[in-house]
């Protein structure tokens, strides 16, 4: 029992003896307890039931329970816990405590507004940042001293790549805002985009410009296949090739007439930065373009912070890029007429361009 509920049960003990009357007003006027009211209802209970809704979504359960309500023994096969029943219902009736889940006739429903709209496919991305920030951000800010002590970095395989993929997509307006600006729609175009994710991006370019042929590459081989199998579901395989593949060490002709990266320079540390777009431009036919879109440094959003964090403290990848920095950086990798541009005003997301010039 918590303090609180310890408090108000006090007036309905009248049949307590005065010793425990008196015991409980010593706890109660206990000087730390308005402290710990006040962090149990603005810190942690927002924080218990983002980590609900995080893993609810996560698990697929807000999206089963968005179909039709579910009882236990439905949710224990929906997730193959066969063994774990108990321990399923003790996490689904926090759920109900916490507010996000109901409970009417032994079946589990969803109850709280946010829980029902993450639960929409069209949040996904978003459902997908929330788990981004509690899997990933969380553990970098809890764990940041610690880290630093132990001699610990993050490595890729600390982060979900299918996670970040889908989250990545929280960005999608500004992205494809920038995509609209720069591709060229009515001539054949050869498109290479380095770090895909899901593809959502090629997606958009074929779609604006139905000559367009891609090849789009990813590092990390459960993301690519996800690619791969997207771009079939949309039917792109015919004109989009997708493969595994590290910018680093891919071996290309210098063929294609863009090439895009989009939200992940970050993925390389900085000091390889100008190496690594130097090697982006060798994969452009003479007068092609680089299209490099990232969230900047400078913004003023604790999300960006984190996010930066995370980059710094992980043993590959750097900081989110300082847009004079970039610009520097893209000159001395060889582009000609260098731009960044901001898409929105407030936002602290940029546009970079560049032509190669060179044979
Ligand atoms: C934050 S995600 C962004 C995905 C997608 N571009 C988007 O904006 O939705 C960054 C992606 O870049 C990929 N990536 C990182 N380093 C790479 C490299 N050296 N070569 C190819 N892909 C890379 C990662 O595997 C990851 O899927």
């Amino acid at each position: 029992m918590d303090l609180l509920s310890l408090a108000r049960t006090v007036k309905d003990r009248v049949e307590a003896p005065i010793t425990d009357v008196l015991a409980v007003a010593k706890v109660v006027t206990d000087p730390r307890t308005p402290l710990l009211l006040a962090l149990s209802t603005v810190v942690v209970t927002p924080l218990y039931r983002a980590a609900f809704l995080a893993s609810a979504s996560g698990s697929g359960v807000l999206r089963c329970l968005a179909v039709r309500p579910c009882d236990l023994d439905s949710l224990v096969e929906y997730l193959e816990v066969p063994d774990d029943r108990e321990r399923l219902r003790v996490w689904l009736d926090t759920g109900v405590r916490l507010g996000e889940l109901d409970v009417r006739e032994g079946c589990y429903r969803l109850r709280s507004t946010m829980a029902k709209l993450l639960a929409q496919a069209g949040n996904d991305a978003v459902a997908a940042a929330l788990e981004e920030i509690m899997r990933f951000h969380v553990p970098a800010l809890l764990d940041a001293p610690r880290m630093l002590k132990e001699g610990r970095r993050f490595s890729l395989d600390d982060q979900d790549g299918t996670v970040i993929a889908r989250s990545s997509l929280a960005l999608q307006g500004m992205v494809h805002e920038a995509i609209d600006r720069h591709l060229e729609r009515s001539a054949p175009v050869r498109l290479l985009e380095i770090g895909c994710g899901t593809g959502a991006y090629v997606r958009h370019a074929a779609r604006l410009n139905p000559r367009l042929t891609a090849l789009a590459v990813d590092l990390q081989r459960e993301v690519a296949l996800r690619a791969a199998d997207n771009m079939a579901a949309w039917g792109l395989t015919d004109r989009v090739e997708t493969r595994q593949g590290d910018l680093r060490a891919l071996e290309l002709q210098p063929q294609f007439d863009l090439v895009t990266l989009h939200n992940n320079i970050y993925y390389f540390p900085e000091d390889e930065r100008v190496e690594m777009l130097a090697r982006a431009r060798s994969f452009l036919a003479p007068g092609g373009r680089l299209l490099l879109t990232s969230s900047c440094q400078g913004g003023g959003n604790a999300g960006l912070d984190v996010l930066n964090l995370w980059f710094e403290y992980a043993d590959f990848g750097g900081p989110l890029p300082r847009e004079d920095e970039l610009v520097g950086q893209l000159e001395k990798a060889g582009f000609a007429d260098v731009r960044a541009a901001r898409i929105i005003p407030t936002q602290p997301f940029r546009a970079f361009v560049g032509t190669n010039v060179r044979a």
